[in-house]
């Protein structure tokens, strides 16, 4: 079944999530050591480069499920979940949705305000160009700084929320033994 129905998530929604879930938890180590590496140094840039055109990918496939998310039914909570659970899923499910789009638009205002002008070439093969930037008081170098913890403490915020996420997955799993975590493992369930 490819779509989503009032009971189960189709093919493609469960693709999207478990590729989109497995390209950002990666990006998130990788960008966590990556910023540990010696700064000019020309390994660095290759990964910087690396980094930023997964980061692409994931901004390409967020915006597809966003469009699939728009379109299509969202299947309903289990009914005997209480109502603060549910409104709490859905509050955890928009953060994840936000913070999925703030990661990699900060990342690319961040390198697209950056002093040293540095170009994001995708995966080698074409340059991505630089988004349009504001300048606070004419100093580009406040705003990339400004971008750049953006970027890091969504990081933060992103590796907390994914952990309570996963948490309440394991917790529909094993204590409310509901078929919350199956549905998104497959479309049959
Ligand atoms: C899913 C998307 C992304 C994730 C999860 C991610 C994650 C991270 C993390 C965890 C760091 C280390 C933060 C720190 O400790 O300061 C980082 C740094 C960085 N990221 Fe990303 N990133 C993403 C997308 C992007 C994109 C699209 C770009 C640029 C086009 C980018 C450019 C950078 C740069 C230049 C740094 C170096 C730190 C800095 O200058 O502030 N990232 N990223
Ligand atoms: C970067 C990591 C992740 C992100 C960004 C993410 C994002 C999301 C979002 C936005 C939804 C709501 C789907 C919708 O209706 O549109 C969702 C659902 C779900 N996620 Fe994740 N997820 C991540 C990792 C995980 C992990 C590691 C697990 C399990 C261990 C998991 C289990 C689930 C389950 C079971 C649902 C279905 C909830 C329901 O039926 O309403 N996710 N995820």
């Amino acid at each position: 079944m490819i779509r989503n129905t009032r009971s189960a998530y189709g093919t493609i929604a469960i693709a999207l999530h478990w590729t989109i879930a497995t390209l950002i938890i990666a990006m998130l180590c990788f960008g966590l050591y990556m910023v540990t590496l010696p700064t000019f140094d020309p390994q660095t840039f290759t990964y910087y480069q690396l980094h930023k055109s997964v980061g692409f990918v994931v901004l390409g496939l967020v915006a597809l499920r966003i469009l699939w998310k728009i379109t299509s039914i969202t299947p309903n909570l289990p009914e005997q979940m209480p109502a603060w659970e549910k409104i709490a899923a859905h509050l955890g499910h928009l953060a994840l949705y936000a913070l999925m789009l703030v990661m990699p638009i900060s990342g690319w205002l961040l390198v697209s305000s950056s002093p040293l002008g540095l170009p994001s070439v995708f995966f080698n093969l074409f340059e991505i160009p630089h988004l349009p930037t504001p300048e606070f008081f004419g100093q580009k170098a406040d705003v990339s700084a400004f971008f750049s913890s953006v970027h890091g403490w969504a990081a933060y915020a992103f590796i907390a929320v994914i952990i309570a996420h996963a948490g309440a997955a394991f917790k529909h799993y094993f204590i409310s033994k509901d078929n919350v975590l199956q549905r998104m493992l497959s479309s049959k369930s």
